[in-house]
């Protein structure tokens, strides 16, 4: 087919928030019917901060983003739905591409610098991180890789190592290029509007979960930071607090940045927040239903799991066939 080839993932820690789901999933579920799909549960990347996981930990927070993937309308009809540990390619790739990885384009990562700011102990998995991502993306050749803007640094190495590979081999990757969301691709804290909305910080009032109650989703919002005015005056420049709610209101409503502004001119704090938080709830409530159904049946869950990651290996396989044969494995 002439489709362009879709590749992403998430790991399978914390709880996923309503960043991951602006940023990524709902983005996947909306180019779903234009493109040929690969969507993973990148668990050897959860590896990369042993002290958060534990084995049992880390199999059913797999099983539970693959069941969100779905809720979220991934269909598995439509798209590769697999746990990336089950393509043992990826980590082959990985390895033969970090051999040909300057160190020097590594140490210019600042997710590294700042995932390892207060980490006792850094593996090498860490620093590493970007050199599996790029794999992942590289061994299916993908075309399009829809991320938040915090990947954006990512995507560009693996366009850089693809290039290296092949000035080195002679076999050339697909350059894979960014797909992101004009607004919303960088979701912030609702603590502090400052930090990117993530699902490992456990700082209260952060984040919101994909699965939150109600009740939940509205006191973090009546607790989100704004600023010290009163409401929304478009005479002033916003504050980020404020362009942050509206960029999540914007994302689950389908508005633009310029009618959520109209909509809530003159509009209370207080208004604002329980109108987003409103949105929010809506929006959410139908996918954290379907996750419980689709959760609890895991052995269906699991058939998808293995038969998709069957059909990623046979794709796999094809590129590992010719990468080894360039470099003379
Ligand atoms: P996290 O950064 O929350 O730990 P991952 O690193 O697993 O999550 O990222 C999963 C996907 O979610 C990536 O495409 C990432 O760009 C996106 N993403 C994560 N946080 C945000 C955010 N705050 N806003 C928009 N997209 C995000
Ligand atoms: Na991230």
């Amino acid at each position: 087919t002439n489709q362009k080839t879709v590749f992403s993932g998430v790991q399978p820690t914390g709880n996923l928030t309503i960043g991951n789901y602006i940023g990524a999933l709902s983005l996947w579920v909306a180019e779903q019917d234009k493109h040929d799909n690969i969507f993973c549960i990148v668990d050897l990347h959860a590896l990369t901060i042993p002290e958060a996981i534990t084995a049992a930990g880390l199999r059913e927070k797999t099983l539970d983003v693959a069941a969100l993937y779905m809720a979220c309308g991934i269909d598995s009809d439509r798209s590769l739905i697999f746990v990336q540990s089950q393509v043992r390619q990826h980590s082959e790739l990985a390895w033969i591409l970090n051999c040909v990885t300057p160190m020097g384009w590594m140490n210019r990562m600042t997710q590294f610098k700042s995932k390892s700011e207060n980490v006792e102990t850094i593996g090498v998995g860490l620093y590493d991180y970007p050199v599996l991502m790029a794999a992942d993306i590289l061994v299916y050749n993908a075309d399009l890789v829809p991320v938040g803007d915090d990947q954006r640094q990512h995507l560009e190495i693996a366009q850089d190592i693809a290039q290296r590979f092949g000035n080195l081999f002679g076999y050339q990757f697909t350059r894979p290029e960014m797909l992101a969301r004009k607004e919303g691709a960088r979701i912030m804290g609702l603590d502090d509007p400052t930090a990117k909305m993530s699902k490992s910080s456990s700082a209260r009032g952060h984040a919101v979960g994909i699965l939150d109650e109600p009740a939940a989703i509205m006191k973090a919002f009546k607790s989100a930071k704004t600023d010290s005015g009163s409401g929304v005056d478009l005479s002033q420049p916003l504050s980020p607090g404020v362009v942050n709610l509206m960029a999540i209101y914007g994302a689950f409503t389908g508005k633009t940045r310029a009618e959520c502004e109209a909509e809530f001119d003159g509009a209370g704090y207080g208004k604002l927040k329980t109108t987003v938080a409103d949105a929010v709830i809506a929006g959410l409530t139908p996918v954290r239903e379907r996750f419980h159904a689709i959760r609890g049946d895991e052995a269906g869950l699991r058939r998808i799991l293995d038969r998709s990651a069957e059909a990623a290996a046979a794709r796999a396989e094809a590129t590992m066939v010719e990468v080894r044969q360039a470099v003379g494995i």
